[in-house]
């Protein structure tokens, strides 16, 4: 029987390639997202069926997983790679811009984790990956909140590992480094508070590289690669980097004084 895969923010950049890559690969896909209309292109691919599933709406998340049970009889895999960038100055940042950035990014995450675990667990089998990133290994300038909710992520999926390997249900990070999608443009939110000047400067030399890296960067195709490697490698490795060339070997073997002079040199030149 054909498996099937549930991903969430399926309607642009790593979530649209991981649905398109895994129909080639004989899964059944439900590609959720918080406007399937917008998503005529995946509608008409066989074995794709596009979902409603906003993951700050609990109930939002309940209603897709029983419809895409009904629907395909089973679900293998969920990838929880809905999130996006609240970026900028933290000092700049309103309680509601860092509320929403908790929302998506981290409670979304747990919100649809606590929902697909009853099921998994009846099952005894299942797969969930999470979308970290580099950011939640090191971090940027400027993405100080956003860094914070994928170093949630990364404890979060790390301490869950222990409690649902018995029952067969295994963790998977994925960490992707820049990738070219909507995340450094259309999704991409700014910090900002009038009469606040004082990091212009500062945010003038940093958000052009970052937006450097990610405008040359692979696209999405590469991450859901290697997400297909996690979902079926049959391994029990918990991490799977994509682009992260050697940072994170530079973060592991340097002292911080000297990694975050590497950093500052890429960054603020
Ligand atoms: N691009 C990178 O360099 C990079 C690097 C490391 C990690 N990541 C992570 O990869 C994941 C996917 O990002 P991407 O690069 O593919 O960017 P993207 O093209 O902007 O895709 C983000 C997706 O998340 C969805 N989303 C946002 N809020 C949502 C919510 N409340 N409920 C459901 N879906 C929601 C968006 O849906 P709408 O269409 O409705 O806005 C969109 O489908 C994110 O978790 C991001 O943090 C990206």
């Amino acid at each position: 029987m054909d498996k099937v895969i549930l991903i969430t923010g399926a309607s642009s950049g790593i979530g649209k390639e991981t649905a398109k890559l895994f129909q080639t690969k004989s899964w059944r896909v439900a590609a959720t997202m918080r406007t399937p209309e917008k998503a005529e292109d995946l509608q008409k691919i066989a074995d794709i069926e596009t979902f409603r599933l906003d993951v700050t709406d609990i109930d939002s998340i309940k209603k897709p997983i029983a419809d895409v049970l009904a629907k395909f009889g089973r679900i293998d895999a969920v990838v929880n790679n809905a999130g996006y960038g609240l970026v900028g100055a933290f000092e700049a940042a309103t309680p509601e811009q860092i509320e929403r950035q908790y929302q998506t990014n981290v409670f979304g995450l747990m919100n649809v984790t606590r929902e697909i675990l009853p099921y998994f667990r009846a099952e005894k089998r299942g797969i969930i990956a999470n979308i970290a990133s580099i950011g939640g290994r090191m971090t940027f300038p400027l993405y100080s909140l956003y860094n914070s909710t994928k170093w949630a992520v990364e404890g979060f999926s790390e301490g869950l590992q222990y409690e649902v390997e018995q029952f067969n249900i295994r963790i998977k990070i994925i960490e992707p480094g820049p990738i070219k999608t909507d995340f450094y443009d259309r999704s991409e939110e700014l910090t900002r508070r009038e009469g606040l000047t004082a990091y212009d400067h500062f945010i003038d030399k940093a958000l052009p590289n970052m937006k450097k890296a990610g405008e040359t960067a692979p696209d999405g195709r590469v991450v859901a690669e290697t997400i297909y490697e996690a979902l079926t490698d049959g391994s029990k490795k918990l991490r799977y980097g994509v682009n992260t060339k050697n940072i994170l070997l530079a973060r592991k073997l340097l002292p911080d004084w000297a990694f975050f002079r590497v950093i500052k040199g890429a960054i603020l030149k």
